[in-house]
């Protein structure tokens, strides 16, 4: 029987091997300010450098939601080091079709936290999130070409490159090579099991090992 997508209202916080992840508050602005001021990270993004303002503004718009009710939404979430309670970036989950069940994710993280794999190992749980708990059928990924760190990511996800858009769009004043990854939710249980879940506040970070997956590339 195909589950249609109706509403999602996860249990916060989410917990992985080494992070929390949860509803930005208010509480977070220097945080956010610390990492998505910052032009190197807005590089390929869809967003310019906020200010203190714009994040404010954010916050009690799109940020504030904490659940997936329609089509359309989407549900950003703070990456939380659970060792030591930082925030060190966010990841979003954009509920795009009710009918065809389709979803995308994305990911921002400090550049003071990066090669650690926290990002990874917090869009693993959004698609845990996305395959396990809403019953999503395909999740994509897409990202300028010229970002290789969030290629590998998406790699490392076991998300499938599906496509390679050449110039297809005038991005920030320059033309963009997009490319299109992908997940089906059939795919998915070759690479649930790369992250583990469920450890508490106050573990240790050793990092996690990742069980093998299968590679489409
Ligand atoms: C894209 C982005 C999130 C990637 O950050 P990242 O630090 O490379 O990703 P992770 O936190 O998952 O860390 C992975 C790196 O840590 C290494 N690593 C160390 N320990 C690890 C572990 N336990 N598990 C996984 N990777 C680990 C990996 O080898 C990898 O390094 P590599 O890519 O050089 O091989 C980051 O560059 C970013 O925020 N960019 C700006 C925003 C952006 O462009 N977002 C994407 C838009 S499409």
């Amino acid at each position: 029987m195909i589950r249609v997508p109706n509403h999602m209202q996860p249990e916060y916080p989410i917990r992985t091997e080494r992070l929390l992840l949860r509803p930005l508050t208010v509480g977070d602005v220097d945080s956010l300010l610390a990492y998505r001021s910052r032009p190197d990270v807005c590089r390929y993004v869809p967003f310019e450098p906020m200010d203190r303002q714009v994040i404010g503004e954010r916050l009690e718009a799109q940020w504030a939601s904490t659940a997936l009710t329609d089509e359309g939404q989407s549900l950003t979430l703070g990456i939380e080091l659970a060792r030591t309670g930082e925030l060190v970036g966010d990841v979003v989950l954009f509920w795009h079709s009710r009918e065809h069940r389709g979803g995308e994710i994305g990911y921002v993280l400090n550049p003071d936290f990066a090669g650690h794999g926290y990002a990874t190992e917090a869009a693993h749980a959004l698609l845990r999130l996305g395959f396990d708990e809403f019953g999503l059928h395909r999740i994509i990924a897409r990202l300028d070409e010229r970002n290789e760190a969030s290629a590998r990511l998406a790699r490392r996800l076991g998300m499938r490159q599906e496509a390679r858009l050449i110039h297809n769009e005038l991005f920030k004043g320059e033309w963009s090579t997009e490319l299109d990854f992908a997940m089906l939710a059939d795919e998915w249980p070759a690479h649930r099991a790369g992250f583990t879940y469920g450890r508490q506040r106050g573990d240790t970070d050793t990092p996690i090992t990742e069980v093998p997956t299968r590679r489409n590339h």
